[in-house]
């Protein structure tokens, strides 16, 4: 494997030089959270958005971060400059360090860590011709923080590949949430529609609605399994995919089975923002 580096608790090290505690709490328990970014051009993109919605999944769980802003983006720096990445996607991991019985962790001995992977690149199929889901019913625990909890997801892989599909929906039995690994929306009568509760607020999915400017209506609110199959359209969101249209979910075509208008606008409003972030970075 390529020498990598990464952060962890004040350092750079390379990444098989770092050592964490057989006794973290993160590991014993599953008490951490994390965020993940991608670059754009080589820099950082949305990295204001991410950070402060790492602090506030880390404030949502009792840990608190143990880095200003302009440290962290040091250490991004510093790490994306080592590890070379033609792009990459930067992972910020915070667990509530170690702790002797287990079951307690003590305030102020957060681990933290700050990894680089190459972005990995979705298949341009996907973008033309639309993605397929599988629904399951499971509400993810503190939906509204980015816990490094994906088990549900990593326990149905051959579910999602036996489908040909790209991710899982969640429902809980009622209500549509998101996508296991993306923020999930659907298009109605050219509105769309945006889950308002339990969910993990996207950066990406802010960003595309957020500008609409008169293109198109944006309504939160909730709306079901049944509202999703007889939506016209429905798309997801996410830091390494950008917005990817769903075509097809348990089998059955959303709307025509085709990408529809409502989605090309937001996925070309998507690509817009890249654009512009890239010139940014070329013409600094
Ligand atoms: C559960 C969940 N919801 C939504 C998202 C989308 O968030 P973002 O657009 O910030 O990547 C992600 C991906 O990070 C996720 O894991």
């Amino acid at each position: 494997m390529q020498r990598r580096f990464c952060y962890l608790n004040g350092e750079i090290l390379e990444t098989d030089q770092a050592r964490i505690s057989p006794y973290d709490i993160g590991l014993l328990r599953g008490y951490a959270v994390f965020d993940l970014l991608r670059t754009v051009a080589g820099r950082p993109f949305l990295l204001a958005e991410h950070l402060k919605r790492l602090r506030a999944s880390a404030a949502e769980l009792g840990l608190a971060v143990p880095a200003s802003d302009a440290e962290i983006a040091d250490a991004i720096d510093r790490l994306l400059e080592l590890n070379e990445h033609a792009e990459a996607t930067v992972r910020l991991v915070l667990t509530g360090g170690v702790s002797a019985d287990g079951m307690h962790a003590t305030p102020g001995e957060e681990t933290f860590l700050i990894l680089t992977h190459d972005l990995p690149v979705l298949p341009a199929p996907t973008y033309e011709r639309g993605a397929r889901l599988v629904t399951h019913e499971h509400l993810r625990e503190c939906p509204t923080a980015k816990t490094t909890n994906y088990l549900t997801l990593l326990k149905h892989h051959d579910v999602m590949a036996d489908a040909g599909a790209i991710d899982l929906l969640y429902h809980d039995g009622e209500r549509v949430t998101e996508a296991a690994t993306a923020s999930f929306f659907v298009v109605r009568d050219g509105r769309v529609l945006a889950p308002e509760a339990d969910v993990l607020p996207g950066t990406v999915g802010q960003l595309v609605l957020e500008a609409a400017g008169g293109e198109f209506e944006v309504s939160y609110g909730s709306f079901t399994v049944d509202d999703v199959f007889g939506a016209d359209e429905a798309f997801l969101t996410s830091t390494t995919r950008g917005v990817v249209p769903v075509v097809e979910i348990d089998g059955r075509a959303i709307g025509d089975g085709r990408v529809g208008p409502v989605t090309r606008a937001v996925m070309e409003r998507f690509d817009a923002a890249v654009a512009s972030a890239a010139a940014a970075t070329s013409a600094s």
